[in-house]
């Protein structure tokens, strides 16, 4: 069967090639860079600096790998229950919060619908969207990069199903309001709050979700815990949603490396929580060098990242720059980003570098 063909055969809208935009691994970065992996500054995807704790990796030995994990996520979701405070029926965990984002769109989302997003924002909703074969509608963020709640509200209609909100948002580290979040849930769409980094804002709104069934909110291990590699995420929400969801969701979806990766986390989070205060720590010398450089400024940020602006630089000059001496950073598409970079929050001697290199160049 020719290609043309298999095309035929394939969902009209996902023929034409959009490949999400990943970052490459660490040994192209070291071959683009023409310095040795152990080189790399890697601060352009949010990674925890530290690597996998000690305790968090001993917990992935003589597990029974022969055996599926529980469907039910019955450890799981006990040991969410404990940390988040909300009750088993609230609780879903998932293949990082990617893998919720998915599971909200197959719920919720037929041909046609319509998804929301507030951009500049992160670009799996937009993502999963287009896999929806949904219209994906972006109200952009004011000049703050604040949520515009009533452009939101314009655009909601009766094939609008789901708005994304980032709380912190990625890239610009900002969160929503309460408030602003009470106005959103108004209006009877779906509102999912991406947590991804809760531990670092310390700011929720899972306390309104007894109060508003159209609240879902989202959370990740792949950051504070720095097991990005094995893809834990959870939800919360109304025990509707989330029984919907254990219906439609593939049944092994945790595997059992993630599972046990995550109660080890619980068992061991105040040292975990702990790298995060050493991690915000860092955020505050970055941005108090950045308040001394000439044409730098940066928008202040709840997660472990800081939009950087670079008044003197096109950023994708400076990110290119910045690859010759190992470090790499986020560049963004977005017209209005073409002089801001997303540089995360590394180790104090990663910092330590990112800022001689960035007072070299900027
Ligand atoms: C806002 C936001 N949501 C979700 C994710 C993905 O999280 P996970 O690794 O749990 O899938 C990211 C990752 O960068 C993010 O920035």
């Amino acid at each position: 069967m020719s290609q043309i063909q298999i095309q035929q055969l394939m969902r009209p809208h996902l023929v034409t090639p959009e490949t999400y935009a990943t970052a490459v691994s660490p040994d192209e970065m070291a071959a683009k860079a023409g310095v040795a992996p152990e080189m790399i500054i890697r601060v352009n995807q949010n990674e925890n600096p530290f690597g996998a704790d000690p305790d968090i990796a001993a917990s992935l030995t003589d597990l029974p790998l022969h055996l599926y994990p529980d469907p039910n996520q019955v450890k799981i979701r006990e040991s969410l229950s404990e940390y988040t405070g909300h009750p088993v029926e609230q609780l879903l965990a998932g293949a990082g919060a990617d893998e919720m984002i998915d599971l909200l769109m197959r719920l919720f989302v037929a041909p046609g619908d319509r998804v929301l997003d507030c951009k500049p924002t992160f670009g799996m909703y937009h993502f999963c969207a287009r896999v929806s074969d949904a219209e994906v509608v972006s109200v952009p963020r004011d000049d703050a990069f604040e949520v515009d709640v009533e452009a939101v509200a314009r655009e909601d209609d009766e094939r609008t199903k789901i708005v994304f909100l980032a709380s912190p948002n990625n890239p610009t580290g900002n969160i929503l309001s309460e408030d602003q979040t009470r106005e959103l849930l108004k209006l009877g769409m779906v509102i999912v709050v991406d947590e991804t980094y809760f531990e670092f804002s310390g700011q929720t709104v899972s306390h309104l979700i007894p109060e508003y069934e159209n609240l879902v909110v989202l959370r990740s291990f792949s950051k504070w815990a720095g097991i990005a590699g094995l893809r834990v995420g959870y939800m919360i929400a109304s025990p509707e949603i989330v029984n919907r969801l254990v219906d439609i969701k593939n049944p092994y979806n945790v595997n059992i490396a993630a599972e046990a990766a995550l109660l080890a986390t619980m068992q061991h989070r105040d040292k975990l929580l702990g790298k995060v205060g050493v991690l915000l720590e860092q955020r505050k010398r970055m941005e108090k060098a950045f308040d001394s450089m000439d044409g730098v400024s940066y928008v202040p940020s709840y997660g472990n990242f800081l939009l950087t602006r670079f008044d003197h630089h096109l950023a994708t000059d400076l990110y290119e720059a910045l690859i010759t001496k190992g470090v790499f950073v986020r560049p963004f598409s977005d017209p209005r980003l073409t002089h801001d970079l997303r540089i995360s929050v590394g180790t104090p001697d990663e910092t330590t570098r990112v800022l001689e290199v960035l007072s070299e160049l900027a």
